[in-house]
């Protein structure tokens, strides 16, 4: 089994799949935010890695026109499967995972963007050093990732539903916030050698219809790790705490919640020169 801690990758199915391609737009909408300083161009070669079901991979393939490629790879197959329903000359899926990219040449890709997948990475050492390996000279990297130290409102209510349910000590593990600081992330992209290294982090604020589609989305975005390792009945009553929780968030224009994501961007030096951080 694939684990990150208490994270499964084999938790997926092809029902949460289905869910994120109906709610992921969040994740779209922030997505742009992430493509546009990488400045894709036509004819570029891009890798979108850990693409899910493909929505944003395919809105970079309409940026490099059909002279560019866009390549998405994910390991979920179940959200491969459905990635590989869109049709465009420039876009190809594959399952894969970013700590291999051993199916890619060194210095292929122009850009290579994560979007909501590098807090999910076990070994972000590694992913980066490959990352680096198949970004030609000059090359950019963007990514963003949660903070640790800011976890999204969400998350937050959920840790606090799980002890008002009477799981407080099953919390640990299972709901350890993922990601990285500022400082952890201007180290790992110093040491794998990127330059021009910068961040900031952004709050990001969701209207959801209602608790069922907050508790759906976070699910399907986790591939069933929101409340991995809780049964049905474990489930069913931590649900009705993270329920009253969150209808306190209720506004005119739905349930508002927010959420924050640390944006990154670097390149690959154009010439074997000292890396620099700005
Ligand atoms: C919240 S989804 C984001 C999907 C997509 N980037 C988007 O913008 O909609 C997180 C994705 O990260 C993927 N993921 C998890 N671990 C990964 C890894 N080690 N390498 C690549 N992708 C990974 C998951 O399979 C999942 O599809």
């Amino acid at each position: 089994m694939s684990t990150l801690g208490a994270i499964s990758l084999e938790r997926d199915t092809p029902e949460l799949a289905r869910t994120y391609e109906q709610s992921g737009i969040l994740q779209f909408h922030h997505g742009k935010f992430l493509i546009g300083p990488l400045a894709l161009k036509s004819g570029d070669q891009v890798l979108d890695i850990g693409a899910g079901t493909g929505r944003l991979t395919e809105f970079a393939a309409g940026l490099v026109g059909p002279t560019g490629r866009v390549i998405g790879i994910d390991p979920l197959e179940n959200r491969i499967a459905i990635a590989c329903l869109r049709t465009s000359g420039a876009l190809t899926f594959d399952v894969g995972r970013a700590e291999d990219l051993s199916r890619f040449g060194p210095a292929e890709f122009d850009a290579v963007y994560l979007n909501s997948v590098f807090h999910w990475i076990a070994d972000k050492r590694l992913a980066l050093r490959e990352i680096e390996r198949v970004l030609k000279p000059g090359g950019r990297i963007g990514l963003n990732v949660q903070d640790p130290t800011k976890p999204h409102e969400s998350r937050t209510l959920l840790r606090q539903a799980i002890e008002q349910a009477g799981f407080g000590e099953r919390s640990g593990e299972s709901q350890r916030v993922l990601g990285a600081t500022d400082d952890e992330l201007r180290t790992l992209f110093v040491e794998t050698g990127f330059v021009d290294y910068k961040s900031d982090l952004r709050s990001l604020v969701d209207l959801h219809q209602n608790v069922n589609s907050v508790l759906e989305w976070s699910e399907a975005s986790a591939f069933g790790n929101f409340l991995g390792g809780f049964s049905p009945a474990e489930r069913a009553e931590i649900d009705a705490a993270f329920a009253a929780l969150v209808e306190a968030r209720h506004t005119p224009e739905g349930l508002r919640l927010e959420r924050y994501l640390r944006f990154a961007f670097a390149r690959k030096p154009a010439s074997q020169t000292t890396p620099s951080v700005s």
